[in-house]
């Protein structure tokens, strides 16, 4: 193990770390300057696949913010692109593909990664050589639900009402989708632990939309085959945005930590979940309102987590891209001393 004694894997195992752990989602990106300048003229996901570059965005902010893990800087949509789906990022709205997949000869054709992307292998190799033993670093996939999602709107929806009318319509359809999915996000996670990843998140930000009889259905099976590829190896946390009635299901697929985002307590998540190990809830929102504000919720926060094993500090969801990035820097300093 690269690692030693890094404050966010104690904290993931139920040991004590050092100092409270924390990392930000989305604490690479628009929030600071040196990334519009690193990121200026170049295609969002043309950077995912240029090493030095990838491993110098995901650098920036552990530099600047000190915090305790590193996040690669990719995409979910990225195995797909190697995989040969056509899809863009579009700035101010996210993954678009070239054409939707609805169809049973859709699905049939949708391609399977089965080379690797050793350009993600060298960034994170490169990430990998500056980081201290004591500051990890994360890798992520996709989960299916909201990589589909994607697949079948089209783009990014607000309602994901054809991924559930295909759900609902034509379920045989859903499934074969679901297990040519999961090979992909399966072999993509694979190589970067390979590659020496020391945890990994699972992100399936749009499951919030389901309800839990359909989540269970549709989806916790695949979600679960994919944590289970890494069982044993590294942790596992599993993070959704508005998944409060979906906790319990969510913490059934089997990682060691549970994301939780920020309208539900840290209380009454640590009530519904398997896991001993909850991370999140701060608001992103929280970042623009001052430190004391900052202040107040990681109190709240820590009140509500001290009977759990462990507690991975984190926001609800991903920092703003208008958020000051020296609020962000304090509010790692805040909870790095009162959390
Ligand atoms: O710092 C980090 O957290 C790592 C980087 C990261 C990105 N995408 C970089 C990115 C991670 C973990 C992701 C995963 C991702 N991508 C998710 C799951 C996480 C979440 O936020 O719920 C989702 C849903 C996507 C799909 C996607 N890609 C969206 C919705 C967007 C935003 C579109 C926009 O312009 O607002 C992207 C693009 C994207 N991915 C950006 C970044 C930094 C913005 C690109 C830019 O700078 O223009």
């Amino acid at each position: 193990m690269r690692v030693h004694n890094a404050p966010i894997i104690e904290a993931a195992n139920g040991r004590t770390p050092s100092r409270p752990p924390v990392w930000f989602m989305r604490q690479a990106g628009r929030s600071l300057p040196e990334y519009r300048q690193a990121r200026e003229g170049i295609d969002m996901l043309d950077s995912c696949f240029m090493p030095e570059l990838l491993a110098e965005i995901t650098l920036q902010p552990v530099r600047r913010h000190d915090v305790d893990a590193a996040i690669l800087f990719s995409d979910i949509v990225v195995p797909l692109k190697a995989a040969g789906v056509g899809v863009n990022i579009v700035p101010g709205r996210g993954p678009v593909m070239d054409a939707p997949i609805r169809t049973a000869a859709d699905v049939g054709a949708l391609p399977i990664l089965d080379t690797d992307i050793p350009e993600v292998a060298q960034g994170i190799s490169i990430v990998l050589d500056e980081l201290t033993p004591q500051q990890a670093m994360i890798g992520f996939v996709g989960a299916p639900f909201t990589l589909a999602s994607y697949l079948v709107e089209g783009g990014p929806s607000k309602n994901h009402e054809k991924t559930k009318a295909l759900m609902h319509s034509e379920p045989d359809t859903w499934h074969r989708l679901m297990e040519r999915l999961t090979p992909t996000i399966v072999a993509f996670l694979g190589q970067q632990v390979d590659a020496g990843i020391d945890a990994m998140q699972l992100f399936d930000s749009w499951a919030g939309y389901l309800n839990e009889p359909d989540y269970r259905e549709f989806v916790l099976p695949y979600s679960t085959q994919i944590l289970e590829s890494v069982a044993g190896k590294i942790p596992r946390i599993h993070f959704g945005v508005g998944t409060g009635e979906l906790l319990t299901a969510m913490s059934e697929a089997g990682s060691e930590v549970m994301g939780v985002d920020y309208r539900v307590s840290m209380a009454d998540a640590a009530k519904r979940v398997k896991t001993r190990v909850l991370q999140g809830n701060l608001d992103p929102a929280l970042l623009f309102a001052g430190d004391d504000a900052v202040r107040a919720a990681v109190a709240r926060i820590k009140a509500e987590t001290a009977g759990l094993d462990g507690h991975i500090w984190n926001l609800g969801h991903g920092v703003l891209p208008t958020t000051d990035a020296e609020a962000i820097t304090r509010a790692v300093a805040i909870i790095h001393e009162e959390g």
